[in-house]
């Protein structure tokens, strides 16, 4: 399919799971994607090129960018995806723990859009698509920091989707809120804990990369021309 022909996509936390399986639908779609991670990128597809940076940095965010556009000549499609978890009961929550996700999961999210933003707005257009979670929904024991990202994750979209289109453009910002998904992020978490999670998700599964991939194309896409200020929750039913 074309979905995405000419698309110019910039998608974060590309090397491995969601991201990366975001990646590859966007190239099969007809997009030139450039996936920003701190990990290596190894992609077998081509119109994938895999960029290494820390997202936390502003410095290599300023590089990252000015590369794009000087290579590609636009940024249409913007993917936040990249994110953590540090998990722990408040009590046992250090600093460093809150810092760390509150950085990677919401700052580092508004320091690449305000510099991406600029050439959208010269264009006129473009999508950008926020990864949030089920967890900043509803919240989540043991999880605050990351709750706290992923609402503000939410918040940005919905404050972005008025600013970026105030004057006319066509620039959307929607969400997507993930459910659990089969990723590397799972690994740390207990059996015991994703099969309540089973349980309690209407659909009684975890979900594939692949599930909230889609919805990512969707809300990338012209397809969803109307769509904006939305937080498309791909959770199988799950009311954490
Ligand atoms: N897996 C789930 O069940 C689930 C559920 C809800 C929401 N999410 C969200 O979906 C997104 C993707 O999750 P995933 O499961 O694929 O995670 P993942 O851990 O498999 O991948 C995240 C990627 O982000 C990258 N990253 C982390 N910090 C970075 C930094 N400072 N600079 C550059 N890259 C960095 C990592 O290297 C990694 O490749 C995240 O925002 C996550 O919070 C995941």
């Amino acid at each position: 399919m074309n979905r995405l022909k000419d698309k110019v996509a910039v998608v974060t936390g590309g090397a491995r799971g969601i991201g990366k399986c975001i990646c590859e639908l966007f190239v099969d779609e007809g997009a030139r994607v450039v996936a920003i991670d701190i990990m290596a990128l190894n992609y077998e597809k081509e119109n994938v090129e895999g960029y290494a940076a820390d997202l936390c940095s502003p410095g290599e965010v300023d590089k990252f960018v000015d590369y794009v556009l000087k290579k590609y000549g636009k940024i249409d499609i913007l993917i936040n995806n990249a994110g953590i978890t540090r998990d722990a009961l408040i009590e046992k929550m250090s600093d460093e723990m809150w810092d760390a996700v509150i950085n990677v999961n919401l700052k580092a999210v508004f320091n690449l859009t305000r510099r991406v933003y600029p050439s959208m707005r010269e264009n006129k257009s473009g999508s950008i698509v926020n990864i949030s979670s089920v967890v900043g929904e509803y919240g989540n024991i043991g999880q605050s920091n990351y709750a706290a990202s992923k609402a503000g994750i939410i918040g940005l979209t919905k404050s972005w989707a008025k600013e970026f289109s105030r004057k006319g453009d066509a620039i959307r910002v929607n969400a997507v809120a993930p459910g659990y998904a089969n990723t590397e992020m799972m690994a740390t978490v207990p059996e015991t804990v994703l099969e309540s999670i089973r349980e309690k998700t209407m659909l009684k599964r975890l979900a594939e990369p692949s599930e909230i991939a889609y919805a990512v194309l969707f809300l990338a896409s012209g397809e969803s021309s109307y769509v904006t200020g939305h937080v498309l929750s791909v959770n199988g039913g799950l009311r954490l």
